[in-house]
């Protein structure tokens, strides 16, 4: 048997990063994970490697669409799609063995196999009981579906088979209009699948910006996405090479019959914590299936504490990175925190879509009196010399009254990227006028940022 101070169950971005600060702050760390890659689906099988195919597939787009015009040329590149499978495995390899080599570096226990806690202290995987005084779930989460479709992962897919398909389908159908539903859906509309997504809001990435909203669904409709929203999926039927896809739209009318090759169920994702034993050691669960957490990510049982998407909160690997370092402050005797309202959100497509704080319809909705600074990407030169201005924007969302910013929403080139300097202006309370003030260097993306600044004082120069 062998004594830890602590434990972390999983090793995904919120788990291995927690176990990394706990190591740094001088506590004898051991991670449990079961798979054979640490990393967990961030980095096997969800945000790394549809990154290496949403990067492939858009320089094919760009090759096909926009060489030309630009002056390059000749035939466009043709598509090995096994290649592009074994580079992204190679990024996935790339990423999970940077992961082992920190674990070792930072003398970082891998004790391989599935945990379950018999008792709070203890630690079982297979026959082995360790110890540890403490212990951190962060045992992720697992697609959800919706009743009547059930993924199989041969037609039927979550985004783990979308990522392994054996061959580009021809007609692809989406299930839900959301972040994963519109990274991948973009990947094989490059890859020229007829790709059809049916949502069941009347809106692209619920929840999100109204203006990025009805951008992001014009632009991904120009580059051959058919968006169906305000339709209901009731069902999927599956022969064993064709799929049925049925779907009610909510305004009424005959239910309607959508033929796919293959379908991605992109509904969602679901808190993971099968086989821990929680319900016998009666740890306090949400009506929701997550791990109920103090705000010091202490279960109700002593000594084990929870993060990431086995929590509440938007299931989002930097949601979980962040909470792995402030966990691992608060079991060492420190100060973890964690800004829930600077938490920014990213989709990969082309063009990138950013947000982070509120919305200006929620805080309309609160009453709150505010004042919106927008500028188009058609005013950037930066922008305009890559071809990608068209469409896009950045907003930002301060109070009307003290100027400080609530919020922004992004949509255009590495709107990814950019949305930090917004989300570091609101970490330290500043107004729309401190980033108007601030230097941008020229020609940048960014200086979209500072004239949307502008535009919540005097006005921007460039529209
Ligand atoms: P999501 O919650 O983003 O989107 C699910 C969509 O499915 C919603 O728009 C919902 O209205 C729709 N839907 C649900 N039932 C439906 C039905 N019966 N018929 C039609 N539409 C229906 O979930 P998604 O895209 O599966 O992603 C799961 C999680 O993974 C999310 O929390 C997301 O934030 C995270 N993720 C984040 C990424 C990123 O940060 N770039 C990338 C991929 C996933």
């Amino acid at each position: 048997m062998s004594q830890y101070d602590v434990i972390v169950i999983g090793a995904g971005p919120g788990g291995y990063v927690c176990a990394i600060r706990c190591a740094q702050l001088g506590l004898k760390t051991a991670v449990v994970e079961g798979r054979e890659t640490l990393g967990g689906t961030c980095l096997n099988v969800g945000c790394i490697p549809s990154k290496a195919l949403l990067h492939s597939t858009h320089l094919l787009h760009e090759a096909e669409h926009n060489f030309a015009h630009m002056g390059l040329k000749g035939k466009s590149p043709s598509v090995d799609w096994d290649q592009m499978k074994a580079y992204k495995d190679e990024v996935i390899g790339q990423n999970t063995g940077g992961i082992e080599f920190l674990f070792k570096k930072n003398k970082i226990d891998w004790i391989k196999g599935w945990a379950s806690i018999p008792a709070a202290g203890k630690v079982q995987v297979g026959d082995e009981v360790h110890e540890a005084k403490n212990i951190v779930i962060a045992s992720g989460s697992v697609p959800a579906s919706i009743p009547g479709v059930e993924i199989d992962e041969k037609i039927v897919v979550s985004s783990t088979g979308a990522l392994e398909l054996p061959k580009i389908p021809k007609k692809l159908a989406v299930i839900g209009a959301g972040v994963i539903g519109l990274e991948l859906g973009s990947v094989y509309a490059r890859l020229g699948s007829e790709v059809t997504v049916v949502e069941y809001m009347d809106a692209v990435c619920p929840g999100m910006d109204k203006d990025v909203q009805r951008s992001f669904k014009r632009i991904l409709e120009k580059q051959g996405l058919n968006i169906i929203l305000g339709a209901a999926v009731q069902g999927v039927e599956t022969t064993k090479t064709k799929a049925k896809v049925k779907y009610q739209p909510k305004k009424g009318g005959e239910e309607v019959t959508l033929d796919a090759d293959v379908v991605l169920v992109a509904t969602g994702r679901k808190p993971y914590s099968e086989g821990l034993g929680l319900d016998a050691l009666g740890v306090t669960m949400t009506g929701r299936g997550q791990i109920a957490t103090d705000n010091h990510w202490r279960t109700n049982i002593p000594g084990i504490y929870a993060i990431g998407d086995v929590i509440e909160g938007p299931m989002l690997a930097h949601k979980a990175e962040d909470e792995g370092m402030a966990v691992a402050d608060v079991i060492a005797g420190k100060h973890g925190h964690v800004n829930y309202g600077v938490i920014p959100g990213v989709v990969y497509t082309t063009p990138e879509v950013a947000t982070v704080g509120a919305t200006e319809d929620a805080l309309k909705a609160e009453g709150r009196k505010i004042k919106v600074g927008k500028f188009m990407f058609m005013g950037n030169a930066r922008a305009k010399a890559v071809g990608q201005a068209e469409g896009g924007f950045v907003k930002i969302i301060a109070d009307k009254e003290t100027d400080r910013i609530l919020g922004a929403a992004i949509i255009g080139p590495a709107a990814g990227d950019m949305i930090h300097e917004l989300c570091v202006a609101m970490e330290f309370g500043a107004s729309a006028e401190d980033v108007a003030l601030t230097c941008h260097a020229h020609p940048t993306y960014s200086e979209a940022v500072r004239e949307a600044a502008l535009a919540c004082g005097d006005g921007p120069i460039h529209s």
